[in-house]
């Protein structure tokens, strides 16, 4: 089972989806499946935006989610690098940060035109409320959110964010889960995935469309 965190569980109870564990649950579950793949592959179901700092799994949670619905995941980081032709760490130190949050939010205008898919935000797209507004129109979002010391072991050996890219990584994902917390607790459905496995998450998801 691939865990999210990279340390064991700290909690023996997490609120994990109950599996179906009935043969009449188990149709239920497939036929919901079924409905939610026909509707994205036609576009006529809304996009599912995934919100949330760096390391609480968003791009691993968006590659399982297209994967049970059968859609496509967009993952905004890797398009804004095609479409730059540059890594992010140099977007960054060439063009400064702030180009950076107008190719992302050029890029959100454009996705949130259309349903259908399962997107991964960048850790501070949700810096601008208008991008959460305008995603909301064609999409349900929502916020994976973790502890410090879980994203510090999940990010640990990873040199790709220009923003921890600093000697004291705890602090600095401290500071900026602090500063960054109004945005994120502005979005209304929020999974704590720190003691949760990709399927756990996913299956929480599904849950939630499900009851909506
Ligand atoms: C950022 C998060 C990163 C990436 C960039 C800036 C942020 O994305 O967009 O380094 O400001 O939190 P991930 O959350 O996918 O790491």
């Amino acid at each position: 089972m691939e865990y999210i965190a990279r340390h064991p569980p700290r909690c023996s109870k997490s609120p994990v989806l109950q599996p179906s564990s009935t043969p009449c649950c188990q149709l239920t579950n497939i036929v919901f499946l079924f409905k939610i793949a026909i509707c994205m592959m036609t576009n006529h179901y809304p996009n599912i935006i995934l919100f949330g700092f760096m390391g609480t799994g968003k791009s691993a949670v968006a590659r399982r989610l297209g994967d049970r619905l059968g859609c496509p995941v967009v993952e905004m980081d890797d398009l804004i690098e095609e479409r730059e032709g540059m890594l992010i760490s140099r977007i960054f130190a060439e063009k400064g940060e702030e180009y950076f949050r107008r190719c992302e939010r050029e890029l959100v205008l454009e996705l949130s035109r259309e349903g259908g898919k399962v997107i991964a935000t960048g850790g501070g797209v949700v810096l601008n409320p208008d991008n959460i507004r305008d995603f909301k129109k064609t999409g349900i979002v929502l916020c994976l959110t973790a502890h410090p010391e879980v994203i510090l072991s999940r990010v640990e050996n990873e040199t790709h964010r220009p923003l921890l890219e600093v000697e004291d990584r705890l602090a600095k994902i401290e500071e900026l889960l602090a500063a960054r917390r109004i945005f994120y607790d502005r979005i209304e459905h929020r999974i704590d995935t720190s003691d949760l496995t990709v399927e756990d998450v996913v299956g929480q998801i599904i849950d939630m469309m499900e009851q909506r």
